[in-house]
């Protein structure tokens, strides 16, 4: 048997002790989401440390654990925490939570990041819709033997960022009043922030936010079969010719205050993707 699914052997049974249910929905909060996980009527909480094959989150502003519960009704489970590339964790490690939401029944990934703005257009604190990412870290999470039973070798990502429920996105920020901005999402390897050489250029190739996360989550759901609704909170102007120094605090502050808008948007969707995957 092939590695992965050795290890979800080991850490299905485990989750199955304190958790009997099917989430509809995979959460990956990112900065920029504490108010979504307030928002789950949380009925279990299993902290990384306990769940065999999970990596540990080494950054502060990330809990780490794993929450299943309700979200507006919704079944729905959600990480408190991911793992970046730049803390030295592998791809399958970053990747092996998705692999246990499928495992577990999910059918959708909603995940988010925080991100600085390549397209001039875009404002602190808005929330961009991902249509698409250009996945610029170095490494691939799908790489090694395929196991056919999790997915195919080569996995068509023509679509991976559903457009079914992009549309369902747009429209509940119009019902809500919420300014929605879309672009692709560009991630780089980190942890240092960029060059303006090197926003110049994710500029050029298409990027309209930048980031350190999300490519290699949302392949491996892609790889898995899951539907997938990506958001990036903007919390900086990455514009080359009018740049100024940015530090983490400020990043964490700006996330802070579309964090609330955030948590009324997916709120508000999450009944409709249920729904729309149901059928
Ligand atoms: N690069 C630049 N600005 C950012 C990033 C990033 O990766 N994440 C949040 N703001």
């Amino acid at each position: 048997m092939l590695e992965i699914r050795k290890q979800l052997e080991e850490t299905i049974p485990v989750i199955r002790q304190y958790y009997q249910g099917t989430p509809t929905i995979g959460i990956i909060l990112g900065t920029g989401l504490g108010k979504v996980a307030e928002a789950i009527e949380v009925e279990v909480e299993i902290p990384y440390e306990k769940l065999p094959h999970f990596a540990v989150s080494t950054v502060e502003s990330h809990a780490g654990k794993l929450l299943f519960g309700t979200l507006s009704g919704v079944p729905v489970m959600a990480m408190q925490g991911r793992f970046h590339y730049y803390e030295g964790w592998t791809m399958k490690q970053i990747t092996y939570p998705v692999r246990v939401m499928k495992a577990l029944g999910a059918k959708v990934l909603l995940v988010s990041n925080a991100a600085g703005a390549l397209n001039p257009l875009f404002r602190p604190g808005d929330i961009m819709l991902i249509t698409d990412h250009i996945n610029l870290i170095g490494d691939n999470p799908l790489i090694g033997p395929n196991d056919d039973s999790l997915g195919p070798r080569f996995p068509d990502m023509s679509d991976a960022y559903t457009k079914e429920l992009r549309l369902l996105a747009e429209e509940t920020a119009l019902q809500l009043g919420i300014r929605l901005v879309q672009g692709v999402y560009v991630p780089m390897a980190g942890p240092n922030l960029e060059t303006p050489a090197e926003y110049r250029f994710l500029r050029l190739i298409g990027g309209d936010a930048v980031g350190m996360s999300t490519a290699p989550e949302v392949i491996v759901a892609v790889h898995s079969g899951m539907k997938v609704i990506g958001f990036s909170v903007i919390t900086d102007m990455c514009l080359p010719d009018a740049l100024k120094p940015v530090t983490l605090e400020e990043i964490l502050a700006t996330a802070a205050t579309a964090d609330e808008k955030m948590a009324r948007l997916v709120k508000a969707l999450v009944p409709k993707i249920a729904k729309a995957v149901e059928k």
